[in-house]
């Protein structure tokens, strides 16, 4: 799977969703997350994120390791829904993002 770090947090900039061929990419409340089932790996997010918070599940920097456990965490209430579109944004976060004070960008 993919993993969304740190760089989205407060950012929100989304053109990570216009890629991804199964709609697996989730918006929280102050970033967005990878359904880690749901990826197929296809790795088009990578490149257009404008502030390169997507990984390759073993290319996750070390200082953002906890972000590869976050993109399984929050998903674990609301399963596997096979659509972020048709849930919508989802107003919750899940450590690390939930206590990180405001990000600047
Ligand atoms: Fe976040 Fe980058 Fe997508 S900032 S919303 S991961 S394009
Ligand atoms: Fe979608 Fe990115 Fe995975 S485009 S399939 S979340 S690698």
């Amino acid at each position: 799977t993919y993993v969304i770090a740190e760089p989205c947090v407060d950012l929100l900039d989304k053109a990570c969703i216009e890629e991804c061929p199964v709609d697996c990419i989730y918006e929280g409340g102050r970033m967005l997350y990878i359904h880690p089932d749901e990826c197929v790996d296809c790795g088009a997010c990578e490149p257009v994120c404008p502030v390169e918070a997507i990984y390759y599940e073993d290319d996750v920097p070390e200082q953002w390791a906890a972000y590869t456990k976050a993109n399984v965490d929050f998903f674990d209430e609301l399963g596997s829904p096979g659509g972020a579109s048709k849930v919508g944004k989802i107003n919750r976060d899940v450590e690390p993002a939930l206590s990180l004070p405001p990000q600047q960008h």
